[in-house]
């Protein structure tokens, strides 16, 4: 058993209900992320503060990061596209922001409409205003493991926006495989080379599962001395500007992995298991969750009733007939 603590953080309520086509009502999000907060995670992205117009979804942040309860040992993040909702955010007393940006350019084009330059520039902004609280500032990183208009992205790229955002004194960086195109060796070389370059940044994982890789990829990077995760509850997820986006990596299905394998996430089982069962009535779907539906691995069944012949009965009599 390893004893390591490993973070996990929750975006169920943002990077899940962002792509949903079903509203989820405001007091059903309030109620969801209040359950959340009991459940042990170490950071909840409640919300973001995008345009209404671009994600309709997610129009009522200001009535759910007010109306929550919060618990002190969760920090509440949300994310933010420019001042105009860094200053919506502000107001509603947020922990953290989340700002974004993608390292290819087609994809910042098409998810931000600007230039990767332009958005550069406007998160700058953003830094300088939220700077002169005492909110702290994370920086995810889209597409850093692939674009799926562009392809491959280089390591290099990835590594120099990190640096030009370290430079400017955000404390965290998350690198974000946004469309599920990493795979584990080129995620243990990513999560190296940035631990190695940047020691001091607070660094997290954000993988989808679009090509069944997540958790695959998710040992790559704990090998290479990655401890903080970004997970959806059921496997939400998705970007509604990324072609074929789906699902982030199960909360569910992460933290029983992980405990199973003697981590230590902070994050009760049972609950979000609880948690993940609400879903497919607020969204009006199946949610991706496997775990959902086969069990925790040593939920047993009791042996179904044999017949004579040592078949269970059902069979028996079917083979009989
Ligand atoms: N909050 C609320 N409204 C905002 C806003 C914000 N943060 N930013 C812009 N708006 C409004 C503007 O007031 C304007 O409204 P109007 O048409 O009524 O005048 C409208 O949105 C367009 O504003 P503009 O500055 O021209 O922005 P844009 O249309 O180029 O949109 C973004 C840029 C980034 C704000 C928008 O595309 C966005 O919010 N995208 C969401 C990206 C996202 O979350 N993707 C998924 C997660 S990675
Ligand atoms: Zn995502």
């Amino acid at each position: 058993m390893n004893g390591k603590r490993v973070f996990i953080q929750e975006v169920a309520t943002r990077d899940g209900f962002q792509n949903e086509a079903q509203f989820v009502d405001t007091d059903a999000k309030i109620a969801l992320v209040n359950k959340l907060s009991e459940c042990g995670y170490a950071k909840i992205e409640v919300t973001s503060f995008t345009s209404p117009k671009a994600i309709p979804a997610l129009r009522d942040a200001e009535a759910v990061m007010h109306e929550i309860k919060r618990n002190e040992g969760v920090v509440y993040t949300v994310l933010v596209p420019n001042v105009r909702g860094a200053e919506r955010a502000l107001s509603c007393g947020v922990d953290e922001v989340n700002l974004v940006m993608s390292v290819s350019e087609s994809h910042n084009r098409t998810n931000l409409r600007m230039s990767r330059e332009q958005s550069f520039a406007q998160l700058n902004d953003v830094i300088n205003v939220v700077k002169q609280t005492k909110v702290a500032i994370n920086v995810s990183l889209s597409t850093a493991m692939g674009c799926p208009m562009e392809g491959d992205i280089a390591q290099e790229d990835v590594l120099s926006w990190m640096e030009r955002f370290a430079q400017i004194g955000v404390h965290g960086v998350t690198l974000c495989d946004t469309t599920g195109m990493a795979f584990p060796s080129q995620v243990g070389s990513l999560c190296t080379a940035a631990r190695q370059k940047f020691p001091d940044l607070e660094l997290t994982l954000h993988f989808h599962n679009t090509r069944g890789m997540a958790l695959a990829n998710t040992l790559a990077a704990l090998e290479a001395g990655i401890d903080r995760f970004d997970s959806s509850l059921g496997g939400l997820g998705g970007c509604p500007y990324a072609p074929g986006a789906t699902g982030n990596v199960c909360t569910e299905e992460l933290v029983h992995m992980l405990e199973l394998d003697g981590y230590k996430t902070g994050v009760n089982l049972t609950e979000i298991l609880s948690a993940s069962a609400l879903l497919p009535q607020l969204i009006g779907h199946d949610v991706p969750s496997q775990l959902l539906k086969a069990g925790r691995r040593l939920d047993l069944h009791s042996m179904p009733c044999l017949a004579k012949d040592g078949l269970p009965e059902q069979q028996a009599f079917s083979a009989g007939a």
